[in-house]
């Protein structure tokens, strides 16, 4: 008899966690989309209580999506309220809300005194309030998780008493983060064996984990807690979070499914939709994949050298241990062209995971149209990237309206932009070290702004000659960090598209921004 392992997507909200990559609304209901298709079973929307509109993403994917949709919250009255409201009209709902447990979590969070003197009173106060912040919960929501936050690193009696009075008080799932990334594949198995052996009333709740990669063991441990008894994983499309991310949803569920005979595991995602819900996290969060990344890589069925090439031919099985197609990439290259119909685009849009309304598909329809022009042959990476661009367009307080840049041997780079913004219409020139250098001080200029460019990465996303460059721009401000990402067959008109993505980001989130500001308590909720 297999065993099913309870997949829980936090790309969401652990995801969106990683630098740069703020989702808007329409990203994340996109996203949440995709996630049905998979067919994980539980979506973390977000973090309701920490701006507006990480509550209204949590709201609309709660209202939409049939499956069991958990908001994040600190053991605080409010953040439960705010997680309860936020999920009230979901199907299926969660309240998942996680405490410090480990010492330097305690001394360093709740170092005041009114926590307590001693570091014993502090545990004490911190138990108490997990306790209370669970009743409550349970009064909005019968399905509560509790996260033992750094339980990684926290002393094992300890953990296991947090998560007995956990259970006690009424949580369903209870989670065991890894949360620096720091324990050992065996210490790890060992720490949720020796729970299940001290927890007495652990067989009332699902074991769950939650490992982060800053060893690059995120998926090694997950694995080695679900040998030992943990049977939910909480997990991230191409494993993207804070720092060096969670465990990768698509490895995950690929180990699972590949080594099914030997391990004795199964999930329910829909491993076809793997590649399409990778491209589309990628191209809305701008976080690229790596090429050599398992599973979802460019290369990761790519067979270079002539040895492998043709072991290939003679039998797949030789170099092969998945086919392609089992994660939904298609070997056949679906190619679409100027002659292709709205019908032809539609269908394919639709088979690359994306809803279309029919206001939607018009406006595409004429771009796409554009594109062949320029292009002849349009690939679905393509369309991948027009669709992104359009959703992203939906809400951008500045879009570029005209760009002409002058370079030359021996002449000065100089460009001239036109920006679009609240009605009105902002010209300006400036001169740069470079075309590229050139354009960003002209938009700083229309903009009267300037940024300290982080990261800027430039590379082809489509094939052929007439490939589509893809610009990739990071940004800082007030310690946070904005990706823009833009995309055209001209790279400076993608840098420039780029850029101003980025700050449309950063316009889009100051007012959230000062609402964080505003709450003491939030900067030391360190997730
Ligand atoms: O890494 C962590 O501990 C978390 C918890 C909130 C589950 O993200
Ligand atoms: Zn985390």
């Amino acid at each position: 008899m297999k065993e099913k392992i309870i997949i829980f997507d936090t790309t969401l909200r652990d995801g969106e966690q990683s630098p740069g990559a703020s989702l808007n609304v329409f990203e994340k209901v996109e996203i949440a989309r995709q996630l049905e298709k998979l067919n994980v079973d539980v979506i973390e929307a977000g973090f309701p209580v920490s701006s507006p509109a990480q509550f209204e993403a949590v709201k609309r994917i709660a209202g939409e999506i049939d499956l069991t949709i958990a908001a994040l919250a600190r053991t605080k009255e409010n953040d439960i309220k705010a997680a309860g409201d936020a999920i009230k009209n979901a199907t299926k709902k969660r309240i998942h809300t996680f405490s410090s447990t480990s010492d330097y979590h305690i001394l360093g969070k709740f170092a005041d005194d009114k926590y307590g003197k001693t570091l014993e009173k502090k545990r004490d106060f911190i138990i108490k309030m997990t306790r209370d912040a669970i009743q409550y919960a349970k009064t909005l929501c019968d399905d509560v998780e509790y996260s033992a936050e750094d339980a990684g690193r926290t002393d094992i009696s300890y953990l296991a008493e947090i998560v007995e009075a956990a259970i006690e008080a009424g949580a369903t799932t209870v989670n065991i983060p890894d949360t620096t990334g720091y324990t050992l594949p065996g210490e790890f198995g060992e720490k949720i064996e020796e729970l299940k052996k001290r927890v007495k009333n652990i067989d009332q709740a699902i074991i769950s984990v939650h490992c982060h990669n800053d060893l690059g063991l995120a998926v090694a441990n997950s694995l080695s807690a679900i040998h030992a008894g943990a049977r939910q994983v909480e997990c991230t499309i191409n494993g993207i979070g804070e720092r060096a991310g969670n465990a990768s949803l698509e490895e995950i569920v690929m180990i699972l499914n590949v080594r099914k005979k030997k391990l004795g595991y199964y999930t329910d995602v829909n491993s076809k939709e793997i590649y399409n819900s990778s491209k589309m996290v990628s191209g809305f969060t701008g976080l690229i994949v790596q090429p050599n990344k398992a599973i979802v890589g460019e290369n990761a069925f790519a067979h270079e050298s002539g040895i492998h090439q043709d072991g290939m031919i003679k039998s797949r099985k030789t170099y092969e241990i998945m086919t392609p197609k089992t994660v939904g990439v298609s070997q056949t290259k679906i190619v679409l062209g100027r002659h292709s119909g709205r019908h032809g685009l539609k269908l394919r849009l639709l088979e690359l995971g994306y809803t279309l309304t029919k206001e939607k598909l018009d406006k595409i329809y004429q771009r796409f149209i554009d594109l062949a022009d320029k292009k002849k042959e349009v690939f679905d990476d393509d369309l991948r990237i027009l669709m992104g661009d359009e959703i992203l367009k939906e809400k951008d307080r500045y879009v570029l309206k005209h760009l002409q840049v002058h370079i030359g041997t021996g002449a000065i780079p100089t460009a001239t932009v036109q920006i679009k913004t609240n009605g009105s219409v902002a010209q300006e020139s400036a001169t740069g070290d470079g075309p590229v250098d050139a354009v960003f001080n002209a938009i700083d200029r229309a903009l009267n702004s300037k940024f300290n460019i982080e990261s800027y990465q430039v590379r082809s996303v489509t094939s052929g000659r007439k490939a589509m460059g893809e610009v990739t721009v990071r940004i800082r401000n007030n310690g946070r960090s904005y990706n823009g990402r833009g995309v055209s067959t001209d790279i400076i008109e993608a840098s420039a598209k780029a850029y101003l993505q980025a700050i449309n980001q950063f316009e889009m989130d100051k007012i959230d921004l000062q609402q964080e500001l505003d709450d003491e308590e939030f900067r030391y909720a360190a997730i």
